[in-house]
């Protein structure tokens, strides 16, 4: 990890402290430049509280956790996620799961909710390219926790990436350009609104469902993570529209820039599902974006949301007044 954060000093379990104390999980790094497998971890039983508090300072450090086989119920989703913060309920109803308020069902069981598109000739169902979640609203929430329920047999892998080390990387000249800019979000259902990172599906099928009415808002291109202090690369490429008093080629071509760096292969973690793995992320600090699977194939996943406590952006009140 390049950064000079210190993660809070954990305990792991060896077969000698299994014995003596409370905190019942190991780790080891994800195979890619940040995050990491927690192996060891009942979720269906209480998580006693030196165990939750371990799990959430190793959240903090990694940016994204991987529990695999864990997930064998929403119960145990609900259980985890806990550990994590006060949960949110989803601003968009349709989404929301009946009998569980704090969790939402992504799936194509009943036919696809939203548009469809057509990718390289072949009808795709749940692609969303790299975004953080609620970009468009000005308190982000902290994170969320994904459970696998059926995968399909084809593709619908989801990717994460590190802005903490996307912006370490960027040169001094750039950091400074950046540092008191404003990116503009204005909520977009249909990807092929997206102004930048399109990913040039041809929209195949309507059927949006009734999205609330999000005014747009402006939020920083640097944030400081509110609990780590890491400074964050902060653009999310769904919903993005352009910088601040900069609607021109130039802004246009900055915000194309960091995009482009951002995406890069070396910040990501692509993850391959299995059935009752859970993902977690720290919505601050990463981006996701899910691959998309063929039409005819059945995938369910369900999520929880872990409640942002901290605004980051703005309502850009003469357009919310237009
Ligand atoms: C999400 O963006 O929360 C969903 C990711 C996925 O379906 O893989």
């Amino acid at each position: 990890m390049k950064s000079g954060f210190v993660p809070p000093a954990i305990s792991t379990c060896t077969d000698k402290t299994h014995e003596e104390s409370a905190v019942t999980f190991t780790t080891k790094p994800l195979p890619a430049a940040f995050g990491h497998e927690v192996i060891g971890l009942d979720a269906e039983a209480p998580i006693p509280a030196e165990t939750a508090r371990a799990l959430y300072d190793q959240w903090l450090y990694s940016g994204i956790l991987l529990f695999r086989g864990v997930g064998t119920s929403p119960e145990a989703l609900v259980n985890l996620s806990r550990c994590f913060g006060e949960l949110e309920i989803h601003p968009i109803p349709t989404f929301r799961m009946e009998g569980y308020p704090e969790l939402i069902e992504l799936t194509n069981k009943n036919g696809p909710i939203g548009p469809v598109y057509s990718f390289d000739g072949v009808p795709t169902y749940g692609r969303i390219p790299w975004h953080t979640d609620l970009a468009f609203k000005t308190t982000p929430n902290a994170g969320a926790l994904l459970r696998m329920v059926q995968k399909t047999p084809t593709g619908g892998q989801t990717g994460w990436l590190d802005t903490a080390l996307a912006y370490d990387e960027l040169d001094a000249e750039l950091k400074e350009r950046i540092a008191s800019l404003e990116a503009r979000y204005e909520f977009c259902a249909d990807l092929s609104g997206m102004r930048f990172n399109n990913p040039n599906g041809t929209r195949i099928g309507s059927g949006n469902p009734n999205y609330p009415d999000f005014p747009p808002v402006a939020n920083p291109l640097v944030w400081v993570h509110p609990v780590t202090g890491r400074k964050l690369l902060n653009i999310s490429t769904i919903n993005l529209q352009n910088i601040v008093g900069m609607e021109n080629a130039e802004g246009d071509a900055l915000l194309q820039a960091l995009v482009d760096h951002t995406t890069q292969a070396k910040y990501t973690y692509i993850h391959d599902w299995a059935e009752n793995d859970i993902m977690l992320w720290d919505n601050r600090r990463t981006m996701h974006c899910a691959m998309g699977h063929p039409l005819d194939e059945i995938r369910i996943v369900q999520r929880s949301t872990v409640k942002g406590t901290v605004a980051m952006g703005r309502i850009i009140e003469e357009a919310k007044a237009a």
